[in-house]
């Protein structure tokens, strides 16, 4: 019984014990997307939708945001895979949306830690 106890700890303290860097790394990161986007519990939509606990979810999900019909009619789910191409390229995962971020984070390291940033705060 207890080794059991112990071996579940260790799975859900794993990925936290790991990521702090990288959820610190990618609080830097999000000042890109900051100019249009909220995260956090009291995140509201500005020039993008807020971002509060967008993995998981269904493209195009905030309530109150004006999307493009090419992201309402996507049909994506947010997954890491699609998080992670969006950051890079989003035309490239939903042709004609409407975010201007053609830069893109060129660097897989900075997606995967702001992947981590954005997931971390939500707690829902
Ligand atoms: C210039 C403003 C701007 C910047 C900078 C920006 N975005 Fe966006 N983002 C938008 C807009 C506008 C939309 C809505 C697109 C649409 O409806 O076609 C959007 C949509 C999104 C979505 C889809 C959300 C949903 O609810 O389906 C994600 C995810 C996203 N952005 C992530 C990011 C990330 C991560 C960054 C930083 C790397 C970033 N964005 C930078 C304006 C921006």
């Amino acid at each position: 019984m207890l080794k059991w106890v112990v071996v579940a700890a260790a799975l859900v303290a794993a990925p936290f014990a790991a990521s702090a860097q990288d959820v610190e790394a990618g609080a830097g990161v999000f000042k890109k997307c900051a100019a249009c986007h909220q995260i956090g519990a009291e995140a509201k939509n500005g020039l993008g939708p807020s971002l509060q606990c967008v993995a998981g979810k269904a493209a195009g999900h905030h309530e109150g945001f004006a999307y493009s019909d090419a992201v309402k009619n996507s049909g994506i789910t947010w997954t890491d895979e699609n998080l992670l191409h969006w950051m890079e390229k989003d035309d490239a995962v939903i042709k004609g949306n409407k975010m201007i971020f053609p830069a893109g984070i060129k660097n897989e390291e900075d997606r995967v830690n702001l992947l981590a940033y954005i997931k971390s705060t939500c707690k829902e």
